[in-house]
């Protein structure tokens, strides 16, 4: 079926995610009202999925953002996608649904449409997101992944949120939750870092096995934060590669980069502060890459993960030391 603009994957759970989104997490070179300015150009030019969280601590703005997009017309909630994340802080149940509850107070929203566990590594519980030792460094924790699982349901059956699900799980954390005894409803999305250097064939394979959705963040290759990214890995938007197609395509390599990975069924986050790139990144409906511009942007993956986070690295849940 051909991709338009408010093309929607139906959930496992019967609600629709909009296949592209528009991502907020902004380096700290931007303010947070940035993200919310950011936000409105992006409803406005038609994003109707916006993806945020605890952690990047924008909600107030980019509630505030929606909110002001519902009051001027633009559109009705209903219209909008929202996206939060339960940040590792909060995995232990009884702080799961005050966590969410917070989130809403910030956007000032009723409900979001999708909550996720952000990341299967969790912190020491508390009001530090970022709780550390004398040394400095990360406390971690370790509570039953399903356990956290079992609180989020419970907030679905709360009608604080419409569907959950999870980000950066592997495969096995995935199965985990999918095997566990009583569970009510499956993750509908495992949100992962996603681009034409980390393909994720194989996860999304399994995902679509599982009816779980594969969403895709740092698609455009990220915004290669220095604390975070390693500052010589080769960028995406400059692959010679993606460039000779986009070229053939008179198109943007932003643009084929994110069609390469809608074609393949993936939901595409897709992150601009700047008015002109967020319009740009809105219009890969009007174009198609063939099976063969496909299979040769499928060559030029590596495996190369943008994000590997190694100040987790020795938590018993990092996900990242798996294959997929
Ligand atoms: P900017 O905000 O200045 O547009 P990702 O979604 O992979 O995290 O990538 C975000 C990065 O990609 C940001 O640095 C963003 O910068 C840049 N970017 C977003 N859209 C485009 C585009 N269409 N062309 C070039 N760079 C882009």
């Amino acid at each position: 079926m051909a991709l338009k603009p408010d093309s929607c994957v139906v959930l496992n759970d019967g609600h629709k995610i909009p296949v592209i989104g528009f991502g907020t997490y902004a380096p700290d070179t931007y303010t947070k009202e940035q993200a919310g300015e950011s936000t409105k150009v992006a409803i406005d030019v038609g994003f109707r999925h916006i993806d945020c969280a605890f952690m990047y601590g924008n909600e107030v703005e980019v509630g505030q953002a929606i909110r002001s997009k519902i009051a001027d017309g633009t559109v009705k909630r209903e219209d909008i996608f929202y996206t939060g994340k339960l940040w590792s802080n909060n995995h232990t149940p009884e702080r799961v649904q005050p966590a969410l509850e917070k989130s809403l107070n910030d956007l000032q929203l009723d409900y979001m449409d999708l909550f996720l566990i952000h990341t299967p590594v969790e912190l020491k519980p508390g009001d530090d997101p970022f709780p550390k030792d004398e040394d400095g460094k990360l406390i971690f924790n370790n509570t039953d992944i399903r356990d956290t699982w079992k609180a989020l349901e419970a907030c679905k059956d709360a009608g604080l949120v419409r569907s959950i699900g999870v980000s950066n799980f592997n495969r096995s954390q995935l199965e985990l939750i999918l095997n566990m005894p009583g569970l009510k409803y499956k993750p509908v999305c495992d949100q992962v870092e996603c681009h034409i250097f980390l393909n994720q064939s194989k996860l999304l394979k399994f995902c679509k096995s599982q009816d779980i959705v594969l969403v895709g963040y740092s698609v455009l290759g990220s915004s290669r934060v220095e604390n975070w990214i390693d500052q010589n890995s080769p960028q995406v938007l400059e692959d010679p590669v993606l460039n000779t197609v986009a070229k053939k395509l008179k198109r943007s390599p932003a643009q084929v980069a994110m069609r390469y990975l809608l074609q393949r069924g993936i939901v595409v986050l897709a992150k601009s502060f700047n008015p002109e790139r967020i319009k740009q990144n809105f219009q890969v409906f009007d174009f198609e890459l063939s099976d063969e511009d496909v299979l040769t942007l499928d060559g030029v993956n590596k495996n190369m993960r943008y994000l590997s986070i190694d100040v987790w690295k020795e938590h018993p849940k990092y996900p990242f030391h798996d294959e997929y």
